[in-house]
């Protein structure tokens, strides 16, 4: 069963809507506060957070993280781009796991994977000191069987795939969308048949309260994921129900 990971970006995303030219509102740094959002999130079931600190901060801050982290009592993910600036602060921070994400400063949201395949140097030398502190290592890919490779050859922990393509085809599974479906579906099973023996598996991107059951019912992906990555669907349903039961729905669909 997998364990749930709730990404609270999107709070911040909220606040720096309002707050991005600077500090101000009742916390000091503007509301919504990500803070009170992990802990809700903790109370409703998440057994992991996760906080995206982009090179541009459009986001989550500095601050967010340090505060999170040092207040979150469960599994706390830093998902980041591969630079020497985000691994000094996943040291610094102690993080207990980093996820590896492309970024691009145009894009809305995460779009593609990691490249993996033809830098296995590369990644390797930045992992070292990562793992050497003892933080678990995903990266973020495509389920495409060279990237997966790649990522164990480079001594990855675990890959995160993404299931963008899956949900986006999910929306018109029906329709002409129908192969695209398919596709997706397949290629996630082989991804997760042929490299969950020596990768931990998780999951994540654009997954909601209706398709990642559909996820779940898929061979294997119940007993092989270990971590689901979800924020954007918490966040929006938190809207209307608040985070703690926003997660606590969601905890029931995981399991
Ligand atoms: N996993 C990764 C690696 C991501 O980049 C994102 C988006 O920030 C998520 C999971 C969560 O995606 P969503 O907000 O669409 O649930």
């Amino acid at each position: 069963m997998p364990l749930l990971g709730v990404n609270v970006d999107h709070v911040a995303t909220i606040r720096q809507a309002r707050y991005r030219s600077g500090p101000g509102g009742s916390s000091g740094y503007g509301e919504p506060d990500v803070v009170p959002a992990a802990a809700a999130a903790v109370r409703g079931g998440a057994e992991c957070i996760t906080v995206h600190l982009r090179e541009d901060r459009r986001h989550v801050i500095d601050r967010d993280v340090e505060l999170v982290r040092a207040s979150c009592h469960v599994k706390f993910n830093l998902e980041m781009a591969g630079t020497p600036e985000m691994q000094a602060i996943a040291l610094r921070q102690r993080v207990d796991q980093v996820t590896l994400v492309p970024e691009g400063r145009q894009e809305v949201t995460t779009e593609g994977g990691l490249a993996v395949a033809g830098r296995i140097e590369h990644w390797k030398k930045f992992l070292a000191p990562l793992k050497a502190a003892g933080i678990v290592t995903s990266a973020f890919i495509t389920p495409e069987p060279e990237q997966a490779a790649a990522a164990a050859e480079a001594g990855f922990d675990a890959i995160e795939i993404h299931t963008g393509a899956f949900a986006h085809a999910w929306t018109d599974r029906t329709g002409a969308g129908g192969a695209a479906y398919q596709q997706a579906r397949e290629a996630f099973v082989h991804c997760v048949r042929d490299f969950s023996h020596v990768l931990r598996i998780h999951a994540g991107h654009a997954l909601n309260y209706e398709n990642t059951q559909d996820l779940l019912s898929l061979p294997g992906a119940r007993s092989d994921i270990r971590e689901l990555h979800i924020g954007h669907s918490i966040v929006a349903r938190a809207v209307f129900v608040g985070m703690e039961q926003a997660v606590r729905e969601m905890k029931r669909l995981v399991g």
